[in-house]
Parts: structure tokens; C-alpha cells; sequence
């Protein structure tokens, strides 16, 4: 069996159709379009062009884009300090702080101050709370990313197995819950999960978001499981994902290959949650 590819492009396309013709409605009927600001300390090539994707995107939808990029050395004041303006400006609906941040920050800190009704990311504690009890929230991005695209392929979950390999706040813990409430039985992987190969080989979807290359292999995947690669890295000039593709897609009889995978889905789904909260704000839910 060769496995059907989940193309992120493709998905994110139909996706930001969607969100153009909500924009020219919006506009219309308000004046104003959603406000994006997004902060990056420091010269991390990976954050870099994580972050000048989200402003390209923003930009070509029509949002009002904002990006302070600072130096790395910038204190936890000065940072809470931009938090504050950003949360009082009129003209913002969503902020993000890239991650990783540096050593002299502390991560909890910044994304408690994040107004609650602008943490697109989805990480302040009220957001994860509300993700918990099955509450609106604005939903993390990457792991509404790949719920899109399992709804995209019309997978429906009541019943099936899925397995999360990574536990990460980002990824792993919310995809597991968006899993549970479509009705999955859910088993979350990590380092000191024993047999690790055993439990994805029981997956009817296996979701790998661990940041170690091609460590998942066709081997330990059921035949016709749906598989979604979370990992990027980069492997002397190539880009990888954490599932050995090669292998994998013999096995699957879905799966989403790396690059072109879940990455264009993730800033989509930061896009819709700045919509959500434009709307929100203007009352046009
Ligand atoms: N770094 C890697 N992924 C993310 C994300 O989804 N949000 C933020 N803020 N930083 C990240």
C-alpha cells in the first residue's frame, strides 16, 4: 500500500478561501480588520522564519500586521511592559510571543500576561482550562491544525485509537484533548513510555510530535493507520519530519509528509483565531 498524502498547502488553501470572503464581510460591516502583533527576542533562524510567515500571511489576508523584533537581552520588564500596550491597543485582536523564549525569561510569566480574550496561541492557563472542560477557547494552533486536516480527509474519530507520541504543552497535551472530545480513545506517548513501538503499532491515528527525526518507522505502524507528522527538522540540508516518510507511507493509508505537512496549517489556525477574536470583540458571532 502506498498512503494518501494530507497536503497542508492544499488544506490551509481552502481554509484561507474561507477566511477572505469572512474578511470582506467583516469589513463592510464594521470598517476595521483584525490586528495581529507577534514578538520575537533574538536571531533564531527557525523562530525568524517562523515569525516572517505569520507576518507574510497576515499581510496577504488583510490583517493589520505588527511585529516587534528585539534583542535577545531585552528584559522580562521591558517584555511584560509590550505585553501591556498590546493588550490595551484597540487595534490588536491577537498576540502571540514566539517560543522558545531566552533562559532569562520566565515562559509563565509572559503568557499569563497575555489578555485571555487575545491569546490566540492558546496558552494562558484560562484558555487551557476551558480547552480541559470542553468550553470555548481559542484552540493551540498546531494541534487544531492537524484536527483540520483529519477532518479535511472526513476521518471520523468515535471509537479509534489514537496515539500521541510527545507530551509537549504546545502540541501533544492539547491535540489529546481536541482527540478525546471526538470521542477517541486516547493514549499519550512520552520518554518513559515502555514499548513505545508496541503502543503506536495499536494507533488507528498516530500523531508524532516529538522533535527527533524519522524516529517513528513503518514497523511500528498499523496497516491503513493515519499518520500525522508534527516534527520538522533539519537533517544536513533537508527538511524531516519525526516519521520515517519512506516507510511509513507503505504502511498508512494516510499521511502527512514533511515539509508540506501540518506547517501551513499551523499559521492558518493562528489566522483563525485572530478572526475569532475580531469577531468576538465586535460581537458577530
Ligand atoms: N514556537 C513553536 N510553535 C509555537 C507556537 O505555536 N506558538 C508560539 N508562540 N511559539 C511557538
Amino acid at each position: 500500500m502506498s498512503a494518501k498524502l494530507i497536503k497542508g498547502p492544499e488544506v490551509a488553501t481552502a481554509i484561507r478561501e474561507q477566511i477572505a470572503i469572512d474578511m470582506a464581510s467583516l469589513k463592510e460591516k464594521t470598517d476595521k480588520v483584525p490586528g495581529l502583533a507577534v514578538i520575537l527576542l533574538g536571531e533564531d533562524p527557525a523562530s525568524k522564519a517562523y515569525v516572517g510567515n505569520k507576518e507574510k500571511t497576515s499581510k496577504a489576508l488583510g490583517f493589520h500586521s505588527v511585529v516587534h523584533r528585539i534583542p535577545v537581552e531585552t528584559t522580562q520588564e521591558d517584555l511584560l511592559k509590550m505585553i501591556d500596550d498590546l493588550n490595551n491597543d484597540e487595534d490588536i485582536h491577537g498576540i502571540l510571543v514566539q517560543l522558545p523564549l531566552p533562559d532569562h525569561i520566565h515562559e509563565k510569566a509572559v503568557l499569563d500576561a497575555i489578555a485571555v480574550e487575545k491569546d490566540v496561541d492558546g496558552f494562558h492557563p484560562i484558555n487551557v482550562g476551558n480547552l480541559v472542560i470542553g468550553d470555548d477557547c481559542f484552540i493551540p494552533c498546531t494541534p487544531h491544525g492537524c484536527m483540520k486536516m483529519l477532518e479535511y480527509i472526513g476521518y471520523d474519530l468515535k471509537g479509534k485509537n489514537a496515539v500521541i507520541v510527545g507530551r509537549s504543552n504546545i502540541v501533544g497535551k492539547p491535540v489529546a484533548l481536541l482527540l478525546l472530545h471526538q470521542n477517541a480513545t486516547v493514549t499519550i506517548c512520552h520518554s518513559h513510555t515502555a514499548d513505545l513501538a508496541a503502543v503506536c503499532r495499536e494507533a488507528d491515528v498516530l500523531i508524532v510530535a516529538v522533535g527527533r527525526a524519522e524516529m517513528v518507522i513503518g514497523d511500528w505502524i498499523k496497516p491503513g493507520a493515519v499518520v500525522i507528522d508534527v516534527g520538522i527538522n533539519r537533517v544536513g540540508d533537508k527538511l524531516v519530519g519525526d516519521v520515517h516518510f519512506e516507510s511509513a507511507k507503505e504502511k498508512a493509508s494516510y499521511i502527512t509528509p514533511v515539509p508540506g505537512g501540518v506547517g501551513p496549517m499551523t499559521i492558518t489556525m493562528l489566522i483563525l483565531n485572530t478572526l475569532e477574536s475580531f469577531k468576538r470583540k465586535h460581537n458577530l458571532k
